[in-house]
């Protein structure tokens, strides 16, 4: 629609703002705010009354100032060129931004998300005459040196190829190819628009299988996610969220990561848009920046701004995901945006809820998490997207509202621990108080490895719940009042704790762990277990056991042994063995 509809603010409060006169505005439409043109987003339809959430500084907007709308949504741009951006809640690039304005945005600045005048070398993939249908796969570009951008038909396209362009370098405003439609002739770009809040089709979901791999033992062992899962990861005030999430990111084996930063204080932000851009992917010695796409909110930012951008964020994954490839979204911290929520309600004078957060903040929630999931894409692929919410409850408390009502939509759950973090026992992923719902799914990828994985992970599981329960007694009786293979338990649980859970993101061995690595670490723990208590039951002491020097190496053989050097852990096992049975032959 291009007649645009014009009205007249009548309130403000704050970013908030109420206008009359535009008839026939619809729910999401943006509306153009005052004489600087300010962005907004139409959230509430009352009668005569629009309500619109504005998202940049309004400052000095009065009644009787203008509003405009076009009756479009809210969308963002795809394209080539998303890869390494950061962005603002509504996809204003903020690099380009700092460069035209300095630290301070000027309002109503506007600016293509996507650079305009980039050549980027195009390679088609299909011919002018073949049936063509919407998310096809039409042609490459190598965006990154990490990431080749698949060109796809947009959604609601179909019909005969007319023409494409050759192979040779061209701008997302040019025409790339020309469609013959039932509703006309359609040309196509390299880039083109979706409305943020409405999900991106696919041909159908399906049940996730393939673990998303992190190289963290805790969560990989004992509480992984699958591609296309969904993760919370709660944690009070300097618990290790924001390090568990860059952990994630440097390491996951997800081709694609979104990064949404919902920062509390100015400087925290400050701290991610210079610190990422230089972390590293681990995996090929590249800047990771190569395959993330950032969408950063700062605490000056306007509210509204950060409400949207987990849209936004998980509009872009989505995105990636129909090119068929596993995207990760990382949300930091998903609190932050449930107090936008909460402030922009208040505003409106929702009636509110728990902690004064709104009736509808579970809703909002879970249509954020549900837009997870490992689906076959339009054109036929598998394409994944999972998504990793860091949550900080007030006080740590997990009670609250957002940690709350964030559990029933998440099937993996990684509570972060302050005596851990105290402790600095890192991850500080509490083992009692995290779950996952995914181990069944994933079970068959890790039988490929090694057909006892689930078995042997239960029962190391059980290692740490037993020691969990028992240092309930201790804390009473004390650990002499306990039978030796009770005494063997808490003895076998702390090697685990050090040898296995703890692991240091700064050590270059230990930072990660390959699958196969925590495979033969867990079997040597096990074995030690097992064994050893077999010899404890026969009457040998636990210090006995205990003061054996390969007994103690088996901490070390993390940070020691290398993860394409699995025969040493082999070679141990063996040593452990003989000397455990020379334990037994000594009875
Ligand atoms: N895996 C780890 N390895 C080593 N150190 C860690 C690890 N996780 C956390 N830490 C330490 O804990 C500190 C706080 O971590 P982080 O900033 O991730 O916490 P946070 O929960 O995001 O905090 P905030 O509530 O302020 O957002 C880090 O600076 C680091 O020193
Ligand atoms: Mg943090």
């Amino acid at each position: 629609m291009d007649e645009a509809l014009t009205g007249k603010v009548i309130a403000v409060n704050g970013p908030i703002v109420k206008a009359v006169g535009l008839t026939g505005i619809k729910m999401f439409d943006i509306a153009e705010v005052g004489a600087d043109r300010l962005i907004g987003e139409v959230i509430r339809l009352a009668g005569e009354i629009t309500i619109i959430q504005v998202y940049e500084d309004n400052t000095g907007l009065k009644p009787g100032d203008e509003v405009i709308s076009y009756g479009r949504p809210l969308s963002v741009l795809l394209g080539p060129g998303l890869i390494a951006n950061i962005y603002d809640g509504i996809q204003r690039p903020l690099v380009g931004i700092s460069e035209v304005c300095g630290s301070y945005i000027k309002k109503g600045i506007k600016l293509s998300p996507l650079d305009v005048n980039k050549k980027w070398d195009f390679q088609p993939l299909v011919k002018a005459g073949d049936e063509i249908r919407e998310g096809t796969i039409i042609g490459e570009i190598q965006e990154s040196p990490l990431v080749i951008h698949r060109v796809l038909v947009p959604l609601g396209i179909s019909g005969r190829l007319v023409n494409i362009v050759n192979a040779g370098a061209y701008t997302i405003e040019e025409n790339i190819f020309a469609i013959d439609t039932t509703a006309g002739l359609y040309n196509g770009k390299l880039a083109t628009y979706w409305p943020v809040r409405k999900p991106r089709p696919n041909k159908n979901r399906k049940k996730p299988f393939v673990p998303l791999i992190t190289g963290q033992r805790i969560i990989d062992t004992f509480f992984p996610i699958a591609r296309g899962g969904t993760a919370a990861i709660p944690g009070g005030f300097g618990t290790g969220k924001t390090m568990t999430q860059h952990a994630l990111a440097k390491w996951c084996n997800a081709d694609i990561i979104v990064y949404i930063g919902c920062g509390e204080r100015g400087n925290e932000m400050t701290d991610v848009l210079t610190d990422f851009p230089k972390l590293i992917d681990e995996r090929n010695g590249r800047p990771l920046i190569e395959r993330t796409v950032m969408i950063a909110n700062t605490s000056n930012m306007p509210v509204p701004a950060r409400e949207v951008s987990i849209y936004t964020g998980v509009t872009i994954a989505e995105y990636y995901r129909d090119m068929g490839y596993s995207v990760a979204v990382m949300a930091d911290s998903t609190s932050r945006w449930a107090e936008a929520l909460r402030e922009l309600s208040s505003r409106l004078g929702d009636m509110p809820a728990e902690e004064g957060f709104p009736p509808y903040l579970g809703t909002r929630l879970a249509e954020f998490y549900e837009r997870a999931g490992l689906v076959e894409t339009l054109s036929g692929r598998d394409g994944d997207i999972t998504i990793i919410g860091a949550v900080s409850p007030p006080g740590g408390d997990f009670s609250e509202p957002v940690t709350q009502h964030t559990s029933r939509f998440v099937r993996c759950f990684w509570a972060l621990d302050k005596i851990l973090a105290d402790a600095r026992h890192y991850p500080s992923i509490s083992w009692i108080d995290s779950y996952t719902e995914y181990l069944t799914d994933i079970e068959d990828w890790w039988k490929n490895l090694d057909d006892k994985w689930l078995i042997t992970r239960n029962d190391v599981m059980n290692i740490l719940l037993e020691d969990h329960r028992l240092e309930q007694v201790v804390k009473l009786v004390g650990s002499d009042a306990l039978p030796p293979s009770e005494q063997y338990i808490l003895f076998c649980a702390e090697i685990i704790k050090n040898a296995f859970l703890q692991q240091n993101s700064f050590d270059p061995q230990d930072k990660f762990c390959a699958p196969e690595k925590q495979l033969k670490l867990l079997n040597s723990l096990l074995t030690l277990y097992k064994k050893g208590l077999e010899l404890v039951h026969n009457g040998v002491s636990v210090k006995n056991i205990a003061t054996q020097d390969v007994v103690s190496e088996i901490v070390r053989l993390k940070s020691e042994v290398p993860n394409k050097e699995l025969t040493e852990i082999d070679a141990y096992m063996k040593r452990l063995e003989q000397t455990l049975a020379t334990l037994k032959t000594s009875l």
